[in-house]
C-alpha cells in the first residue's frame, strides 16, 4: 500500500503539476527532515467557543465543491468505491490519522482531492496533526483541530476557510463546546482563514528541537490573532 500510494501520488503530481513541482517537493521534504533534527519555532495558540457558524461560512470560490467527513476506514473504502479519491493514498499521514481515531473533513472538486482538514477528540489523534504539546481538555469537552492541506492548484480559493467552518459545524453537532488549535506565527492563510469564526488567542508556545532533545515553553496571551493587526494596518 505504502509504495503504491507514493507512485499514485507522484504520478497525479506530474499530472496536474510539473516536473518542477517534483523538484520543490525534494527541498521540501529536505527541509522536513532538517527541521527534525534541529528546529525552533513559535506557534500562535487559539481557542474557540464552539458558536453556530453556519451564517459565517461562505461558499469557496470554485464550482462542485462537496464536502466529506471521514471518521474511519469504512468510510473511505466506501468513498473510494463511489470514485472519490482516497485520502489515505492521496495524502500523507491520512491513514495514520484515521487509525488513531481523528476524522478528516474532505473537500472533493470532481471527487478530486482538494482540501482537508482533521479533528480530534483525543490525545492520540491530535498527536497525528499536531505534535505541540499544548493542553486540549477532551475532558471537559474540548476539541481540536488542524493538519490542514489544500493542492496547491486549488489554493487561495477559499477552501481552507470553508472546510474549517465546516469543521467547526461537525464538533458543535458533535456537542463540542471549544475548540483549540495552533498556527505558526508566520502562517498568515490559516491565520486570516480561520479569523471569520472568532479565533481567540490563548498562548504562543515556543517548541526547539535538537536531535531527540525538545523544549517546549508556553506563555498565556489573548485577544485577536496578532497578524490581523497587521494586515488591517496595511490596509487602512
Ligand atoms: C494554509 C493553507 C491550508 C490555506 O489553504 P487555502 O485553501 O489556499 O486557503 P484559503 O483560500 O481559504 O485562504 C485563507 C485566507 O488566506 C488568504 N490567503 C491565501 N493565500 C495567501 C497568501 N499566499 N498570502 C496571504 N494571504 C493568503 C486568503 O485571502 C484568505 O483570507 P480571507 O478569508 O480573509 O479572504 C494552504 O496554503 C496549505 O495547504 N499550505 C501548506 C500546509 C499548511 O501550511 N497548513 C496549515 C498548517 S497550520
Amino acid at each position: 500500500m505504502k509504495s503504491s500510494a507514493l507512485g499514485y501520488r507522484l504520478r497525479r503530481l506530474l499530472r496536474e503539476e510539473s516536473a518542477t513541482a517534483l523538484v520543490r517537493i525534494g527541498a521540501a521534504r529536505g527541509g522536513e527532515w532538517s527541521r527534525k533534527l534541529v528546529w525552533t519555532g513559535e506557534s500562535y495558540i487559539y481557542r474557540y467557543e464552539i458558536a453556530d457558524v453556519s451564517s459565517l461560512i461562505s461558499s469557496p470560490r470554485i464550482e462542485g465543491v462537496e464536502i466529506k467527513f471521514i471518521e474511519c476506514d469504512a468510510d473511505a473504502d466506501r468513498l473510494a468505491v463511489e470514485g472519490y479519491e482516497d485520502p489515505r493514498v492521496v495524502l500523507r499521514h491520512a491513514a495514520r490519522r484515521i487509525r488513531a481515531g481523528a476524522v478528516g473533513c474532505i473537500a472533493y472538486v470532481d471527487k478530486q482531492f482538494a482540501s482537508a482538514g482533521w479533528v480530534g477528540f483525543c490525545p492520540e489523534a491530535k498527536k497525528t496533526f499536531d505534535s505541540l504539546p499544548y493542553r486540549v481538555a477532551f475532558e471537559n469537552g474540548e476539541a481540536c483541530t488542524g493538519g490542514s492541506w489544500t493542492e496547491r492548484r486549488f489554493r487561495g480559493k477559499g477552501l481552507y476557510a470553508y472546510v474549517f467552518g465546516q469543521e467547526l459545524r461537525y464538533l458543535r453537532d458533535c456537542g463540542r463546546t471549544t475548540c483549540r488549535n495552533s498556527i505558526p506565527v508566520g502562517n498568515l492563510p490559516s491565520q486570516l482563514g480561520q479569523s471569520r469564526y472568532g479565533a481567540r488567542l490563548c498562548g504562543v508556545g515556543r517548541m526547539t528541537k535538537v536531535l531527540w532533545w525538545r523544549r517546549w515553553t508556553e506563555r498565556v496571551a489573548e485577544g485577536d490573532c496578532p497578524s490581523l493587526a497587521v494586515v488591517r494596518n496595511e490596509a487602512g
